[in-house]
């Protein structure tokens, strides 16, 4: 268990709070583990029909805690990460997602599986996996092409830059822009009124629309897992992680 994930359901709804504010939101490993059994638990409870994951209305997510990168990277498929990344992208039931603020690696990336996402004019994606020195994670060199078309993920993937609600909307991932005092409100009354549905008409639908991508979804995550945990371990990465915690600007330019 960890403090700073929050669970908790009602109404039909299981509402998992990404809480760890004073490093905004970034994922530890013990968060990640949180994560994957609040999934596995909503999986499990037949009196849960969707699922409500957010932060507050002015942080989401800042993705992996980038000391524990460094310290504590993770080891192998059964490591909380990729426990995390399967319960993700393997739920029947379905996701809604409040974004406001950073939503950063992960905090990105695990929105290309939720149902619905909505998102705060003040969210801030980025995917800086390449600027980190890594590679894409959560099947995202696979799912970004699909949603958004090459040329938009491979600016958003290659340069790793920030951007806002308005291109996250336009590249498809995005469902709508709600304002950020509406957002949570907004995105728990999508969540029930997915709870108020035929729940096995909603999940096979769901199924139905996923069923196409699941495998290769599944061989990706796998493929990108094993050159991440690879480049984890690279000079370019631990330089751009030591630079961020030094707050100077990483120098690739010893690199070939
Ligand atoms: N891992 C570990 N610590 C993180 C973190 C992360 N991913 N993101 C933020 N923090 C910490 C900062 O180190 C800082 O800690 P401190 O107060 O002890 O110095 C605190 O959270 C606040 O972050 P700060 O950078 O001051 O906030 P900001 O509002 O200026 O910027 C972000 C917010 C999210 C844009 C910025 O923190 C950031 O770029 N974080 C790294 C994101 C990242 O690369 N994630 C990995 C993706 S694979």
């Amino acid at each position: 268990m960890s403090p700073h994930i929050v669970t908790e359901t009602n109404d039909r709804v299981a509402r998992i709070e990404i809480a760890r504010l004073d490093k905004k939101n970034a994922l530890t490993l013990e968060m990640y583990q949180a994560l994957a059994d609040a999934l596995g638990a909503a999986e499990g409870d037949a009196q849960v029909r969707a699922v409500l994951i957010h932060g507050t209305s002015d942080c989401f997510c800042s993705g992996n805690d980038l000391k524990d990168f460094l310290e504590r990277p993770p080891h192998g498929d059964a490591s909380p990460t990729w426990r995390f990344l399967r319960a993700v992208s393997g739920a029947r039931k379905p996701l809604v997602a409040a974004v406001g603020g950073p939503a950063v690696g992960i905090g990105t990336t695990m929105l290309l599986h939720c149902d619905l996402v909505y998102a705060a004019p003040n969210a801030r994606f980025q995917l800086p996996f390449v600027p980190l020195g890594l590679v894409p994670e959560a099947a995202s060199s696979l799912l970004l092409p699909m949603i958004a078309g090459y040329q938009r993920a491979a600016e958003l993937l290659l340069l790793g830059q920030p951007f806002g609600s308005a291109k996250a909307l336009a590249a498809g991932f995005v469902t709508e822009v709600i304002p950020e005092s509406d957002l949570l409100e907004y995105a728990r009354d999508a969540a029930l009124g997915l709870a108020a549905l035929p729940p096995a008409s909603v999940r096979l639908t769901k199924q139905l629309m996923k069923a196409r991508h699941a495998e290769a979804v599944a061989a990706q995550i796998e493929l990108e897992g094993g050159h991440f945990r690879e480049r984890l371990g690279s000079p370019e990465a631990k330089e751009a992680m030591t630079a961020f915690f030094e707050k100077r600007k990483p120098d690739f330019s010893k690199f070939s």
